[in-house]
């Protein structure tokens, strides 16, 4: 058994999943790249390692169930838990978010399939390694695009957003965050939303406010939330977040 943290991060081979992971790293604790793609994965280890971080690449496809099953028996076997599971992997697909009254069923199912059911399969999947931490740790990457009370509120800035799919999914993630915080409450197990700001990755685009370095901060501090920390929040940098 490793002495170090073990902490797995899906869709970790670019953007605020490769940043949360280099800052989770930088604090000494054990990288587990989860990446669909075997040589993304690979090149992001490759990085990481040349800055003297311990990391590892895991296939992992989030809405394959045989995908899942075969990392969380990797990671049984090589470290027998996981300490900390950041749930990063995400999708939004502007092309056909093309509003709520048009936006087609295969669209809402796509986006579902990744930020939602994916989500909630990899959780389950790895929650008998994460019950075995001393203080497992569960950060679901949300947005404030999943907010009700943002959405219903002219003044807020994402009033006018109308991505229907990538939005209910983000609410969903919100809502499996606070049933099984409330299920794992008395467990050694924490499990937050996170908002990580609008930052400049591929998703969020080069207008974006936040750079990444910024944008995984809100990751790595509820991955690293000491045991007297909030469970079943939806945090942007240490603030809750309207639901
Ligand atoms: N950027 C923002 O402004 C912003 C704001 C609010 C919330 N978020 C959330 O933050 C998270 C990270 O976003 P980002 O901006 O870093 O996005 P990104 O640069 O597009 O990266 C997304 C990552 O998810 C992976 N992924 C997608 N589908 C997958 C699947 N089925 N299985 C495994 N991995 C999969 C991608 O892999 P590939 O490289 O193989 O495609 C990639 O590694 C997402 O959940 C997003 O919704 C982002």
């Amino acid at each position: 058994m490793s002495s170090s943290k073990i902490a797995l991060i899906t869709g970790a081979n670019k953007g605020i999943g490769l940043e949360t992971a280099r800052q989770l790293g930088r604090q000494g604790i054990t990288i587990l790249i989860g990446a669909r793609d075997a040589q993304r994965g690979a090149g992001a280890v490759a990085q990481l390692k040349g800055e003297g971080i311990e990391a590892r690449v895991v296939p992992l496809v989030v809405t394959d169930a045989g995908s899942i099953r075969a990392a969380a028996a990797w990671v049984e076997k090589e470290f027998g838990r996981l300490d900390i599971l950041v749930n990063n992997a995400g999708v939004l697909d502007y092309a056909t978010e093309t509003g709520p009254s048009t936006v087609a069923q295969a669209s809402l199912r796509a986006t579902f399939d990744t930020n939602f059911f994916g989500l909630v399969a990899v959780t389950q999947a790895f929650l008998p390694l994460i019950k075995k931490s001393m203080a497992g740790r569960i950060v679901n990457l949300s947005s404030i695009l999943g907010s009700l009370t943002e959405h219903g509120d002219a003044n807020s800035p994402i009033y006018p957003a109308r991505l229907l799919g990538y939005d209910a999914s983000k609410a969903a993630v919100n809502m499996f965050t606070v049933e099984l915080a409330q299920e794992l409450k008395g467990t050694n197990v924490k499990v937050n939303s996170a908002h990580p700001g609008w930052v400049k990755t591929d998703m969020g685009g080069a207008g974006a406010a936040l750079e990444i370095a910024d944008g995984a901060k809100t990751s790595v501090a509820l991955a690293t939330l000491p045991a007297e920390g909030p469970s079943g929040g939806f945090f942007h940098m240490g603030v809750h977040m309207r639901w």
